[in-house]
Order: structure tokens, then C-alpha cells, then sequence
């Protein structure tokens, strides 16, 4: 089944599922940098697959191998239709992990890194990434640094813009800055809790990008309580697990992170399920 395509900040079309970039310089928080072979070898095969949505950000990098760079290699000069979406935001520690959050006044540079890096004059989405790490940060205003995203739209830097990691509150506050064309927060067949704003989303024309669509490692997909759906398909917990994703709302765009061959031709493959009324209920949500 092919699930169609969204057209980002009104826009930009791209098919709705794309490719996150975070897997490919490390497959783990704590893992080695993998081979960069593998991961030019993964993004040339996710853009022969179908996929012009591709979710990255300067921070997805480990010792020497960096995720902007591996794109810039493997697929500069870019087709006019492919959407590179960055974010900015998290400062990286002495150990390589996201340990502050950047101040206003570190916006432009990060957001100057990122086109650099990626060999463009403009990107296409710049999300603003709230928190240093994976919880929601609640009650802190995104304003300062929404305003100065802003600012570099309107110069002309950044196509359009996001936010991630964010709540009801900080959805409201972006958009009376500026147009918020994409939302990115954790979630999965497994972890509804952002069922409203993704509904919220839908209404207003956002798209919404969960991060850890698979589980991300973070919170696994338990493959055994997909087991009834995964066997009605012959299909993988991945798979239906993206299949489901794409079925909950014309306006998910899923991102599945991959620094393998093998998972992203499963993963891409997961377009063709066509889960049934059935399987929604059984899968909940
Ligand atoms: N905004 C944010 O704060 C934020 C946070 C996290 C991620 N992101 C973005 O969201 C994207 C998706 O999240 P994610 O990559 O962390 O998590 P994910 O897509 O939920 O899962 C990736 C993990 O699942 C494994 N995997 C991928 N396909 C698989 C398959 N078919 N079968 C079994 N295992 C599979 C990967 O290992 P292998 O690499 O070995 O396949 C990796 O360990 C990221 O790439 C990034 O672009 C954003």
C-alpha cells in the first residue's frame, strides 16, 4: 500500500516514510562509530527505495563520523525533491552525548554548522529541540529561541520550521511566532501518550515526526504483544510497527532510524501493509 506523501509547511511534499539519520554514525547511545561505508551505502539505497524525507541533525555524530557528512558524501548534488530536516538545540558534552541546551544566542551558529556541513544555502526544516534529554520539559519557554529561528527564516537560512520535544503548551507558544510545520516527539505503537497533540497536529496542518518510531531503544517494541497482527501479515514487529504509524494519521511522517542494509529494505517494505480496522483495535489506540 503506498501511504502517500505530506506536504510539509504547505510546501513541500514527501512521502510519508522517510529515514532518521541518527543510526548512522552509531547504533547505540553507547556503541562505536560504525563504518561510514555502510552508512553512504544505507542512504543511497533509502533514496533508490522511495525515500526524500531524510531527519538528521549536526549533533548525530561519534568519533569522526557524522551524520550531515555521510549525507553531504553519499548524496550531494541533491534532487530537487529530497527534504533534509535538521534541529538544533542540545550542546554536546565532553562525552559525545547532548548535555545542555543551546541559549538564543548559539542558534545561529549551530543552525550556520548544519548548513555547512550538509553543502546547502538553506535548509528545509530547522526544529528547535527542546531539552537536553528525552523528557518533555514542561513549563520551559521556547520563545527566546523560537524568535531568533524565526529571524533566520525570514533572512532566508531555513525553508520552514519544527519543534520537537515539546508539549501542548510550547506547540501554542511556537505558533504565535511564527508557522510551525512539523512536530517531533517520541512515539510508537507502544507509547501513545502524545495521542492529542498528534491529533492537534492533524487539525492544524502540522505534520507530526515521531522519533523512536521502533522503540528507538529507548522503550523496545515488545514484538510479543504484536504477535496476533505481526503473524496475521507475515510481516515483523518493525514492520507493523511503522505500518501502524502511517495508519494512525495522514499526518505522521515516520522517520525509522537504520545504519543497516538489511533493516531498511524491512523497513521500507512495511509501506506495502495494509493493517485493517482489526489490527488497529488490536494494536490499540
Ligand atoms: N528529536 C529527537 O529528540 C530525536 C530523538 C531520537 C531520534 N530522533 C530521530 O528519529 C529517528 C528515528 O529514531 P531512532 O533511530 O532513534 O529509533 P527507531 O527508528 O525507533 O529505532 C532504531 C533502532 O532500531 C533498530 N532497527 C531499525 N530497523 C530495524 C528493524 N527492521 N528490525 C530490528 N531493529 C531495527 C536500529 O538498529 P540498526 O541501526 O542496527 O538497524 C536502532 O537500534 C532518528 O534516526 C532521528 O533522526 C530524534
Amino acid at each position: 500500500m503506498d501511504h502517500g506523501q505530506f506536504l510539509l509547511g504547505g510546501t513541500l511534499p514527501v512521502n510519508r516514510l522517510g529515514f532518521g539519520a541518527m543510526r548512522l554514525p552509531t547504533g547505540s547511545f553507547q556503541g562505536p562509530a560504525r563504518d561510514p561505508k555502510t552508512g553512504i551505502a544505507v542512504l543511497r539505497r533509502a533514496v533508490e527505495l522511495g525515500v526524500d524525507h531524510i531527519d538528521t541533525a549536526w549533533f548525530y555524530r561519534r568519533d569522526g563520523v557524522a551524520a550531515n557528512e555521510l549525507i553531504r558524501e553519499a548524496l550531494a548534488p541533491y534532487g530537487t525533491d529530497l527534504v533534509i530536516a535538521t534541529k538544533v538545540g542540545p550542546l554536546l558534552g565532553p562525552d559525545g552525548f547532548p548535555r545542555e541546551e543551546a541559549g538564543p544566542d548559539r542558534l545561529r551558529g549551530l543552525v550556520e554548522d548544519n548548513l555547512r556541513s550538509l553543502g546547502v544555502d538553506r535548509l528545509d526544516l530547522v526544529y528547535l529541540r527542546v531539552g537536553a534529554a528525552l523528557t518533555v520539559p514542561t513549563g520551559e519557554s521556547l520563545a527566546a529561541r523560537f524568535e531568533v529561528l524565526a529571524a533566520l527564516r525570514e533572512e532566508g537560512l531555513i525553508r520552514h520550521l519544527g519543534i520537537s520535544n515539546v508539549d501542548a503548551a510550547h506547540l501554542a507558544e511556537a505558533r504565535a511566532i511564527a508557522p510551525v510545520a512539523a512536530v517531533q516527539n517520541s512515539f510508537h505503537v507502544q507509547d501513545q501518550g502524545d495521542l492529542d497533540l498528534l491529533t492537534e497536529c492533524e487539525e492544524a496542518g502540522i505534520a507530526f515526526v515521531p522519533y523512536f518510531p521502533l522503540g528507538g531503544g529507548h522503550r523496545p517494541i515488545d514484538a510479543t504483544l504484536m504477535a496476533e497482527v505481526t503473524s496475521r501479515h507475515g510481516a515483523t514487529a518493525a514492520q507493523v510497527a511503522l505500518a501502524w504509524l502511517l495508519a494512525r494519521s495522514p499526518s505522521v511522517l515516520a522517520i525509522p532510524g537504520t545504519g543497516s542494509l538489511d533493516h531498511l529494505e524491512e523497513n521500507m517494505a512495511s509501506g506495502r501493509i495494509d493493517l485493517t480496522p482489526q489490527d488497529l483495535i488490536t494494536l490499540g489506540g
